[in-house]
Order: C-alpha cells, then structure tokens, then sequence
C-alpha cells in the first residue's frame, strides 16, 4: 500500500474524505495532522480521533498542528459545518488522545525515516502545516512525493470571494509558499469539486446499503442538506483528494503555471494562471458519476 499522511480540518467533507481513506486498501495512512480551518484547532483534532475511533483504527495517531495562519490573524470560526465541526453527528469519543508531539516535528521526522518521495499528503485544508514544513524544514519537505490537496478556484468562481476558495483563502501566504515549492503538488479545485455532488438519491441509497460506514456518510451528508435549505445536491469537496488519488483516470489533469493572491479582501488565496508563476498539476475535469459510483463502491462493502 501507498504511505499517506492526511492534513486536514474536519469537517464534513474531511470527515468523508477520512472515512473513504480508511476503506481503501491502497493506503497505509501513516498518521493524520490537524489544522484549524472550518473551524477551531481543538476541535478539528478532535474530530480526527472521534472518526478514527468509530472507524476501530485508533491505531492511527493524531497531531495537532497550527492553530492560525502563517501570518495573518485567523478568520472569525465560519462554524460552516455547526458548532462541532461536523454538523451535530454522534461520532465515539477519541479512544487514544492526541499525541503530544507537534504536527511538523512528527512530520518532519517521519519523512526523513522514509525513502525519499515514498510518502503522499492528502490535504484537505488551509495548508499552514504544508508551508511551515516548507520554509521551517526544508530538508524534510523535499522527501514528500506528491501533496495533492483541495484548494481554489481556477474558471469557477469562488465559495468565499468572486475567486477565492476556502482552504487557499484561510492561509494566502501558506498556499502561496506550497505552491512556489519544489514539492511535487496537485490541486483539486472548485471547477471539479463541484461536479463531484451528492443528491438526496444518493443519501438514501447510502443509508439503504446498511454497512456502517455508509450509514455514517449518509448521515454526514444528511447534516449538510440540512445546513442550507432548497439545495437538490451537495459537492464534496475533500474526497475528491482521495478519488484523484485513487483513480486518476476519472479526471482531467493539467499543468498551469500558478501566482497565488497574497492581499487583502475577499479575494486573498486566489489563484491567477501566469507564465512566472510555478508549475502545478490542477485537475481541471472530471467523470462525476464514475467519481460517486467508486466512492459508494468503497463505502458500500464496509
Ligand atoms: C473546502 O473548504 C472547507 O470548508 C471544506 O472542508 C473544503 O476543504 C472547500 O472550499
Ligand atoms: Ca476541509
């Protein structure tokens, strides 16, 4: 199996993009890392240990990671997914706390006990932790083989500005640093996650299947519907780093050279398609059907 640390801010999509993660043999999933984003530090750490104790994989540790941005104040908690994070579904407590050790101390160690480029990061969130392992160890950072991560909006408008994505807006600096690294980097923007949508349909032929894990996506994605109103369908943003790298031939990929939008407004993080700026694989399409089929399959036979 493929070695795979996940760097995220659970969520209710983190929180499916996890559980999809955890059903999926091709991954060894090393350790998982927090960052503050949908909502506070504290709680996405804690979200990560609830989901792995209900998946029985306590086995997997946890650490925490940045609080805030690199350099700007955080931004007002969004409380987007509810209070705790993940919509108000009952998840276990955590069966083993978090590890005491900082999320890039462990990260940087682990990456240097492994053959260089034999380690991926999912990331699902602003990408704080990413840059810090940039700039703060870039010994450990160049070992990483690929980042694949959620993030902007490149034909599509945005979900916090007219073009700024959440995950780059919440960090600008943090994405922009990833993104002028030498680390191998994929981005799943907006333009796919967006035709990546569960309906209604969906939810209920989750719930129909009766294994676990469905039942609990199904109840996730319920608590999404239930967040805004008259909505037919809801894109999941976050599992679309696994399907990608999962299935990479359900999607359209292609190398842009990227400037990432380090001012002020709405519109800090978003990204500008520029002859100076640094390569990066975007997926710019994708078989949404083929997409949710494959992630019901996983679920499905949990
Ligand atoms: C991203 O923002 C967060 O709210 C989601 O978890 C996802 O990572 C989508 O813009
Ligand atoms: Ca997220």
């Amino acid at each position: 199996p493929r070695l795979i640390v996940i760097d995220t801010d659970p969520g209710i999509d983190d929180a499916i993009g996890i559980l999809l993660a955890l059903a999926s043999p091709e991954f060894d999933i090393a350790g998982i890392t927090t960052v503050a984003g949908n909502i506070g530090i504290e709680t996405t750490t804690l979200n990560a240990g609830r989901l792995l104790a209900f998946a029985g994989r306590g086995d997997i540790p946890v650490f925490q990671g940045a609080a805030a941005p690199l350099s700007r104040p955080g931004p007002e908690p969004l409380n987007l997914h509810g209070e705790d994070g993940i919509g108000g579904v009952a998840l276990p407590a955590p069966t083993r706390g978090r590890e005491s050790r900082h999320a890039l101390e462990w990260l940087a160690e682990f990456l240097l006990a492994r053959p260089e480029g034999s380690v991926e990061v999912l990331a699902l969130g602003p990408l704080t932790n990413l840059a810090r392992l940039v700039l703060e160890r870039p010994d450990a950072a160049k070992r990483i083989g690929r980042i694949i991560a959620m993030g902007g909006a490149i034909h599509e408008r945005g979900n916090v500005g007219p073009r700024a994505e959440f995950n780059l807006w919440a960090d600008p600096e943090a994405a922009a640093a990833v993104v002028a690294s030498d680390v191998p980097l994929a981005l799943i923007p907006l333009d796919v996650t967006r035709r990546v949508r569960a309906t209604r349909e969906f939810v209920e032929a989750l719930s129909a299947s009766g294994g676990p894990l469905a039942a609990m996506v199904a109840r996730l994605i319920q608590s999404y519907f239930e967040s805004e109103t008259n909505r037919e369908s809801r894109p999941l943003h976050d599992p679309c780093v696994m399907l990608c790298a999962l299935a990479p031939e359900l999607f359209r990929i292609e190398e842009l050279r990227l400037t990432v939008d380090t001012g002020a407004g709405d519109d800090a993080g978003a990204l500008t398609i520029d002859g100076s700026g640094s390569p990066v694989h975007v997926a710019l399409g994708v078989d949404g059907p083929a997409a949710l089929d494959l992630l019901a399959r996983r679920l499905m036979r949990n």
